[in-house]
């Protein structure tokens, strides 16, 4: 099996899709493996590799994606199938921005992988569908290293350093929140929901 997702990420790579970096991959499995969240959510499923990555290391695990493409989606779909994990996960086709704010929550897991720019926006709606105990998992939250960097910032990037750093700073000064930034590839942060 370990092979298969070997070679789904290869294929996923060479196709040009932005899948999770290893080192961050590798951490996501140890979180599931750690936590077994009965519910996940996954925000940017792409062509499925973490969600099949997760759901094959938590087996009681079921996991609601949301992905803005089509064909992407298709692609999620048709691996979820090939891996025997299509009866634990489902995808709702369409932008996270209008999708999140109608989900009804009691997620144990949130995996946050979509578009840079829209995390800080995302969070508030985010929140409130964890359980008490339930972890948001978030990726490319130091993006390029330019989050909290006195180096300056191509012009370009500014929008979504700005929105990282609002959400950084709102993860890491909530009460209400315990979280560690992890300092490897894009950056990543755990987030344990206390209350
Ligand atoms: C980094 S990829 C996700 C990779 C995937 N989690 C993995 O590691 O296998 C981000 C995905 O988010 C999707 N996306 C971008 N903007 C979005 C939006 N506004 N709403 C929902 N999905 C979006 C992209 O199409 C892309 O497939």
């Amino acid at each position: 099996m370990l092979e298969k997702i070997h070679e789904l990420r290869r294929q996923a790579k060479e196709n040009g899709h932005p899948v999770l970096r290893e080192q961050s991959f590798e951490l996501l499995l140890k979180t599931i493996k750690e936590k077994r969240p009965k519910k996940i959510l996954e925000v940017g499923t792409n062509v499925g590799l973490s969600s099949v990555s997760m759901l094959l290391t938590s087996k009681t695990s079921t996991l609601t994606g949301i992905e803005i493409d089509e064909d992407t989606k298709h692609q999620a779909e048709e691996n979820y199938k090939a891996f025997g994990v299509s009866d634990r996960a489902k995808i709702f086709l369409g932008d996270a921005s209008e999708i999140i704010p109608v989900l009804t929550g009691g997620y144990d897991f949130i995996f946050l992988d979509g578009p840079k720019g829209h995390y800080y926006e995302y969070l508030q709606n985010l929140l409130p569908l964890l359980n008490k105990g339930g972890i948001l998992f978030a990726d490319n939250v130091l993006f390029n290293g330019y989050v909290f960097s006195k180096e300056k910032t191509p012009k370009k990037h500014n929008t979504i350093k700005n929105s990282m750093e609002k959400f950084l700073t709102a993860i890491t000064t909530d009460k209400t929140l315990k979280t560690t930034v992890f300092d490897i590839e894009d950056g990543v942060s755990i987030t344990e929901k206390l209350i």
